[in-house]
């Protein structure tokens, strides 16, 4: 069936812009609706009847591979603590961090992301604590990749954040966060990371220019196979308010924003700008954060760059599924399984989530 298209058709369009006539037949193009056929010949609940056949089509799937764990490291042995505003996750010291990764390595998750506690005593104005090669995520990372190999991806996350009196990414000086200055940190903070046995560089701070820097860095002192996962498309967002509680910034940050380096919820062609200009960097791969509110940007990179993307369904967003679920307003398997197919779904490679041991529980039956 021949149809004439609704869409603007490009090889007029291009001929009338390139010649000084205008062509007045266009052959008519099958619009892709006519692919699908109609009611009552076509009936779309046909494949839907059974599990085998809704599985023969379905469009995507998830493994445990997909999946990155972040994971909460403190001082000490056999210490564990609840974080009240995330039911379900704890702190853990690094043995434990250590035992849970093993965890995580047999389930088959992808990667492990070490966001460090630091103690209050090592917090400094300009978070030199961050360059210490015995600071909590190096020890960490040390210690995971030498009980679980090369086996399990190690991610260090890059920002100065859990360092700061303040609780900023970067350098505070006169109430702005510089950005020079701050990169010239942040690649630093990288190589020790990298030292320490780090196979994926996250930076989630947000400076501009960060992610050539660390590739420079990393690749002279001869870390150019670690992996730079860049938090790309990072929002302003009060999604993060559980993870602040759980890493001790809050009350650091005491109600300042990030507002002036992270990205303003309200755009989306800003995501194209920031991604372009990590990939021209050297990015491996660039995250959209938060998850769930932020598919749209997800499907946009997807669509716009052919570069491995990563989503984090952010604390807030477990928070939320994992107390409507405690006041049995939600039934928790079932809406975790189905935030992670909507990540898949919209475009993500990688899932950055608090359920990955679940999921990949799950995932085995
Ligand atoms: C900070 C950082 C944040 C998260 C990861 N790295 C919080 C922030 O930007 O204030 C949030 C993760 C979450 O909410 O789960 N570098």
């Amino acid at each position: 069936m021949l149809q004439r298209s609704n869409e603007p058709n490009l090889a007029a369009q291009i001929a009338t812009a390139s010649h000084s006539f205008t062509i007045d037949f266009v052959p008519a193009m099958p619009s892709p609706l006519s692919h699908f056929g109609s009611f009552p010949n076509t009936r779309l609940r046909r494949l839907r009847r059974w599990d085998w056949v809704r599985e023969m089509v379905q469009e995507t799937s998830l493994s445990a591979a997909n999946l990155i764990w972040p994971i909460f490291v403190i001082e000490g042995t056999n210490q564990s603590q609840p974080i009240a505003s995330m039911p379900g996750v704890e702190r853990m010291s690094i043995d434990l961090a250590v035992q849970a990764s093993e965890k995580a390595c047999e389930l088959g998750i992808g990667a492990v992301a070490i966001f460090p506690v630091t103690p209050q005593s090592k917090k400094t104005d300009c978070g030199k604590e961050a360059l210490c090669e015995e600071n909590l995520i190096c020890t960490a990372t040390r210690a995971i990749r030498q009980a679980c190999g090369e086996k399990l991806g190690i991610v260090c996350d890059v920002a100065l954040d859990p360092y700061t009196t303040h609780g900023h990414d970067g350098l505070l000086v006169d109430n702005y966060i510089v950005n020079d200055q701050t990169v010239e940190v942040l690649a630093r903070q990288a190589v020790v990371q990298a030292q320490a046995g780090a196979s994926v560089i996250a930076p989630s701070d947000m400076m501009d220019g960060r992610i050539g820097a660390i590739r420079k860095a990393l690749d002279e002192k001869g870390f150019q196979h670690v992996i730079v996962l860049s938090y790309a498309a990072k929002y302003a967002s009060a999604f993060y308010g559980p993870f602040r509680d759980a890493v001790g910034s809050a009350k650091n940050l005491g109600g300042a924003s990030k507002k002036t380096y992270q990205m303003n919820p309200a755009n989306s062609e800003e995501a194209l700008r920031e991604v372009a200009l990590d990939i021209e960097e050297g990015a491996d791969m660039v995250m959209v954060k938060p998850g769930m509110p932020y598919l749209d940007i997800v499907r946009k990179l997807k669509d716009n760059f052919s570069i491995p993307i990563a989503v984090y369904q952010v604390s807030g967003e477990y928070a939320m599924l994992q107390f409507a679920s405690q006041a049995n307003a939600l039934d928790a398997k079932a809406v975790m399984m189905e935030s992670m197919i909507s990540f898949r779904r919209a475009g993500a490679d990688a899932i950055l989530t608090y359920f990955a041991p679940e999921v990949a529980q799950n995932l085995r039956g």
